[in-house]
Formats: C-alpha cells, structure tokens, sequence
C-alpha cells in the first residue's frame, strides 16, 4: 500500500469497541450475520482473481469473506481509521488462515493507487461520514478504481417509519443517508449506477455503480487468474 495524504476534514465517527460491534452485530441480525454478509458478496458479484477494497471495513468480516470469494490469485485490501477495529480485523483473518491487507486508513485519503482496484466496497460506512467527507470518498473511491470497475455501497436508508431495524437503534446515532443519495454522489464522483435495492436485512439498501469514464483500466481478473 501506499502512505496515504492526510485528511483534509474530520475523519467521520469512528468506532472504538470491537469485540462490543461484532457482538453488536450477531445479535441485530439474530445471528444470521453470515447469510447476511454472503448475500452483500453476491451482490457485489466478486469474481477469482479480483482486487478488493473494503472501506471502513470494521472488524474485517466482510473483507474475510471477500477474500474467500477472490482466492489465492485476488487480492483484498481493509482499510478502517480505527486501529482498534483494524487490529481485531488482522487477528480475525488470521484465525480464519486468510490473508487480507489490512490498513488504518481515512475512506477520504486511501494510501491505494490510482486504478487499482477492481471492485471497492462501502457497506454500513457512509452514515459514519459528513456531508463533504462522503464527497471526498466518493472522489477517491473514483481515483482508486479502475474503468469498468464496480463499487458497491451499502447502507441503512433513511426511513420515516416509526419502527426502524433493532441495527439502527443499536448503532446509529451517527447520521443518515437519505434514499437516492449514494446514487447521486456515485454518479457526481463518475460513476453509473447499474443496480439499487433492498439487502433484505434490516433497512439495508446497496447501490452497485461501475466506473465508465476516464482512467486506465486493470487487466482482466481472469487473465492473472489462469497464472495461479
Ligand atoms: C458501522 S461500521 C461498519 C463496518 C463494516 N463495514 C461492516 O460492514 O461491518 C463503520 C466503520 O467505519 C469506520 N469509519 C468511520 N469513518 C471512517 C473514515 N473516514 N474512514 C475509514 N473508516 C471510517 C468506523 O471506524 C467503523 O469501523
């Protein structure tokens, strides 16, 4: 990885306890958590062979999984302005014998080089961030992908309803992201949204947009793949 430039504006709400946010975690999703984080990488469509980034990627979960999908010929990066977070994310991937690259890093400032990255993810992140912070991501999220590359946001819609998820009373004192959002900063940043939904858990909603417009493009996963 690169040495990334410092943060022009405040980081973004970071978290501190992760043994208490995995725990948080299991228990908002009933312990369904697995199938919870198996169907954010189906909708990510990773493939062998890809270059991952996890953004604020907490205590490594998804990033672990990730990894699982791309093989020995993919690469994964997990990069969290925690270093609590990043250091519970290491110890886990360990325990599971995978190898992720895990970094303590602001989302704002990647230490990640330009158009190197396949597919980058941002799941349950964004409403950690300020206005002008998820600017400055989505910006950087740009510079880092590749063209034809995917990025894959994922995060608790705003809803009117009285009775929001048991996840958000849990986690999010931080702020919201309104419906339609994600899109919009995705296509200011440069790039086409290609699919929105509903995750089907909680009130997660995920944004899946692919960078079209100028940039170098990586070579195809599949042709590094045939060399593993
Ligand atoms: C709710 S957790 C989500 C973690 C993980 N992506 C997941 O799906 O479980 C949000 C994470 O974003 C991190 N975070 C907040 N602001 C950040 C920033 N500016 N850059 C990188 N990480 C940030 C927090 O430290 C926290 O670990």
């Amino acid at each position: 990885m690169q040495t990334a430039h410092a943060p022009r504006r405040s980081v973004g709400a970071l978290l501190h306890s992760p043994r208490l946010y995995d725990l948080t975690v299991w228990l908002a999703l009933f312990g369904r958590e697995r199938r919870c984080r198996e169907r954010m990488l189906d909708l990510a469509r990773l493939q062998p062979g890809e270059c991952v980034l996890d953004v604020g990627c907490g205590t490594g979960t998804l990033a672990i999984g990730a990894k699982a999908r791309v093989g020995a010929c993919g690469t994964v990066y997990g990069i969290d302005a925690s270093a609590p977070m990043i250091a519970r994310a290491r110890s886990k991937a360990g325990r599971a014998a995978l190898e992720v690259q895990f970094e303590t890093a602001a989302a704002q400032a990647l230490p990640l080089a330009d158009a190197s990255i396949d597919v980058a993810l941002a799941s349950l992140m964004l409403h950690h961030l300020g206005r002008a912070a998820r600017g400055d991501m989505a910006r950087e999220l740009q510079r880092v992908v590749a063209r034809g590359g995917r990025v894959l946001v994922i995060d608790f819609v705003h809803s009117t309803r009285r009775h929001r998820g048991p996840f958000a009373h849990f986690s999010h004192g931080h702020g919201h992201v309104e419906q339609g959002e994600v899109g919009a900063l995705l296509t200011e940043a440069g790039f086409r949204v290609s699919e929105q939904g509903a995750v089907g858990f909680q009130d997660m909603h995920f944004t899946l947009a692919v960078r079209m417009d100028r940039g170098s493009i990586r070579a195809a996963p599949s042709a590094s793949a045939t060399h593993c």
